[in-house]
């Protein structure tokens, strides 16, 4: 098993170990039981720096997040989206957690080392997807559009997509044309929704201890956006930002978001959802 404690797949352990520290609250969001068995496997083989100082402030954020992206990737489904693309998946368990539709494929495509890590852990947990579950490893900074493809992704079918906290750590170019690919193998109807930064992050002061500790366990930030619905627009897609304010959104835990995510002045970053 090879373990992401190092590089940027450091992060998907970053992600898990909040989901986890999630499941375990009266008032969860969501409830993900894998998710501390990667923690587990992980940290059985020594420590992983960048856990505390990425998840702790991050933490309540990442749980709305996860719970804001679960319910628009069901809601896509419900509208016509019979696949679901999860690019930089991570240890992302929707496909064993969420009441899928009848039919549905997912997709998780992610660097195969991630796999390697991933499904040995699935497997010891017994978990069984609630869909049609593919995997397929591959670089975002490849030509990763044909291996979804001969994976079995069809192109002239609608598609919801997620690249959630992933677009931040693929540089300027790489994530031009994941995108201009995504919306390549976009029928009409199809969605895409994500995280995106802003390119102000990098000289902010409050982002830099995050900033650092990622680039010391090799997961640097390496790229943002001025602005992220005009980005989309300009491949096509009618794009909106959420906002955490949004009592549906928060689900009452604006008071730590507050403190962790919205500061005065401009974003440092977007949730945003898109429609094609
Ligand atoms: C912060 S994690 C998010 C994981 C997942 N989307 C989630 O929210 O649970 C970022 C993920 O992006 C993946 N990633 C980063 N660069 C990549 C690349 N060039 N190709 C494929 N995956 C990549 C990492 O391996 C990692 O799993």
């Amino acid at each position: 098993m090879t373990t992401p404690t190092a590089g940027v797949s450091t992060t998907a352990l970053v992600i898990a170990s909040a989901r986890a520290t999630e499941s375990e609250r009266a008032d969860r969001l969501f409830r993900d039981p894998l998710a501390a068995g990667f923690l587990a496997a992980a940290t059985g083989e020594g420590p992983v720096p960048a856990l505390e100082t990425v998840r702790h402030p991050m933490e309540h954020y990442f749980a709305i997040r996860t719970r804001l992206f679960d319910d628009y990737l069901l809601r896509a489904c419900a509208r016509g989206c019979g696949q679901v693309v999860v690019l930089g998946a991570g240890l992302d368990t929707r496909a064993f957690r969420l009441p899928w539709p009848a039919g549905v494929r997912l997709f998780e495509l992610d660097l195969p080392h991630v796999f390697g890590f991933k499904e040995p852990v699935v497997a010891a947990a017994g978990a069984v997807p609630a869909c049609e579950r593919v995997t397929v490893p591959a670089d975002l900074g490849g030509d990763w559009a044909a291996a979804l493809r001969a994976a079995g992704l069809r192109p002239d079918l609608p598609t919801a997509w997620l690249i959630e906290g992933v677009l931040c750590y693929l540089d300027s170019a790489q994530a031009e044309r994941v995108l201009a690919e995504a919306t390549r193998l976009s029928a009409p109807g199809s969605w895409i929704a994500g995280e995106h930064v802003s390119r102000r992050v990098f000289d902010d002061p409050v982002a830099r201890p995050m900033l650092d500790a990622l680039a010391a366990v090799d997961a640097a930030w390496r790229s943002g956006v001025d602005d992220v619905v005009p980005w989309l627009g300009g491949y096509g897609w009618r794009a909106e930002t959420v906002d955490l304010t949004d009592p549906a959104v928060h689900h009452g835990r604006l008071s730590e978001l507050d403190r962790e995510r919205i500061g005065d002045g401009p974003p440092r970053g977007w949730i945003f959802r898109a429609a094609r």
